[in-house]
């Protein structure tokens, strides 16, 4: 399908919408494959008035055509929206030979997939500029499609891009469903209430009463999962965690959500669960096999990094500076944002000379700097002694090289035991990384608690 014939599907889609000027010009060089930072090139508009007028067009899409339409999905929305519509004509038109009830072939053919499919993305963010992760769509994929999954754990570092995975994932993989619910978990509700409004929206509000013990709603709850084919994501699972503790264990009042976990995940159903969190809740771990999965996410490469700062126009420095400034930011999109504003502001958008900084003194921006303390803070104490020793002494190695002297150097940490299962937590928060020589930290965080111990101390 070419440029053209799109825009006339678009006719057909927004009848009583004429797409002035800017609106077409958008639509056409998104369709050609270009970034809105392209078109605002070509066009000589703001990159951010350009996005707000794509973001407007995929909204009204959205509406009419009853399905979350992105920049990143809209090609192939109107293919598919094209080849219903042309069942339905073929349909039609064989209704109108045949001497048959008026059924279209479309509609029993066509109707039952596509039509009785529900969605409901709550809260959840724009997605369209999304970079790299297509290993990881193809991994999750398979996890969920061929594999069955039935609770998937995506975790890692605040930033590091959960959210934006999760809303790409479900969008790419809704076809196979017929309830599509994507909820955020900030200002988290008790866990009986999560599950009273699941049961509400899968069974399209119809509904009314709810068992009043948990238990009895969370099998309610699975019999709607066994009966339809549904996804649901759940965004930002550690607002349920505690702070202060070994990684995964729930907040006061939060325990009930261990118990919908665990039985979506042991219990005999043909839906899945995805959760995003910054730290692996407890039921991963103790259920973890064929159909409960976890997967961290990786930082994204230098070239997908490197897309991030094209948005925002062209930036200088040779190969080895890109791949230093990514991988110094752990290829975390939230970080290397912060720091595309910082190198447009004071470095001239020359990228070399921050890596020269970075090289030298290191560097902590603020926003940075924010973002981190998020995580320290929820550390237990002895996790910040480790945390500290690591930043120092850069490698923890594996165990058997794990020595008495190390421990005497901490006073929190009294036992190999201990030390093994801090290890453990501060890797189930992603906050160390194990490497074939050792446990060690990513360079802006170890820079980060340097800054911190200097601050503490001053
Ligand atoms: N693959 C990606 N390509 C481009 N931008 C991304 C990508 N992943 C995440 N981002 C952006 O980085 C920021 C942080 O991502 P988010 O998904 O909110 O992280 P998390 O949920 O892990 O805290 C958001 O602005 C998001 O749009
Ligand atoms: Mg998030």
């Amino acid at each position: 399908m070419n440029t053209k014939e799109a825009l006339t599907i678009i006719d057909r889609v927004l009848p009583n919408q004429h797409l002035s000027h800017i609106q077409e010009l958008v639509f056409c060089q998104s369709w050609e494959g270009k970034t809105y930072q392209e078109i605002a090139d070509i066009a000589g508009y703001d990159h951010d008035y350009v996005k707000e007028i794509g973001s407007s067009l995929w909204h009204s899409l959205s509406t009419s055509l009853a399905e979350r339409v992105t920049k990143k999905n809209f090609q192939s929305v109107l293919r598919r929206y094209e080849e219903r519509s042309k069942l339905d004509r073929k349909g039609s038109n064989l209704d109108r030979i045949s001497s048959e009830p008026q059924t279209s072939v479309a509609q029993v053919e066509v109707s039952p997939k596509v039509t009785a499919r529900r969605e409901d993305w709550g809260e959840a963010p724009d997605v369209s500029l999304f970079y790299g992760r297509t290993d990881e769509l193809t991994l999750l994929e398979q996890w969920i499609i061929q594999d069955r999954c039935r609770l998937v754990a995506l975790l890692g570092m605040g930033g590091i891009g959960k959210t934006a995975l999760s809303v790409t994932l479900a969008e790419e993989i809704q076809g196979g469903f017929k309830h599509t619910i994507w909820r955020s978990m900030r200002n988290p509700k008790p866990a009986i209430e999560t599950v009273a409004t699941l049961i509400d929206l899968l069974s399209d509000h119809h509904k009314t009463s709810i068992p009043e013990t948990l238990d009895a709603s969370i099998s309610l709850l699975i019999k709607y999962l066994q009966k339809h084919r549904c996804l649901i994501v759940l965004d930002g699972a550690e607002e349920i965690l505690r702070s202060g503790d070994y990684a995964g264990t729930y907040l006061n009042g939060y325990e009930d959500y261990g118990q919908i976990l665990r039985r979506i995940g042991e219990s005999q159903h043909q839906s899945c669960v995805i959760l995003t969190s910054r730290e692996q809740p407890r039921e991963f771990t103790l259920l973890d096999g064929s159909r409960v999965r976890s997967h961290y996410l990786r930082g994204l490469s230098s070239g997908e990094g490197k897309e991030i700062f094209a948005e925002r126009g062209d930036f200088y420095g040779d190969e080895a500076d890109w791949e230093r400034l990514i991988s110094y930011y752990a290829g975390n999109p939230s970080a290397i944002k912060i720091v595309v504003c910082a190198v447009q502001e004071f470095f001239d958008r020359d990228i070399s000379r921050l890596v020269d900084l970075l090289n030298q003194d290191g560097l902590v921006f603020e926003d940075i700097k924010e973002l981190l303390d998020q995580h320290f803070d929820r550390l237990s104490e002895a996790e910040k002694e480790l945390m500290h020793w690591l930043a120092i002494n850069r490698m923890l190695p594996l165990l058997p090289e794990m020595s008495s002297e190390m421990l005497s150097e901490m006073s929190l940490v009294r036992s190999p035991q201990e030390l093994l299962t801090i290890v453990n937590s501060l890797r189930r928060r992603s906050l160390i990384v194990k490497t074939s020589t050792g446990y060690s930290q990513q360079p802006m965080i170890s820079e980060y608690i340097k800054s911190r111990s200097i601050t503490e101390n001053s």
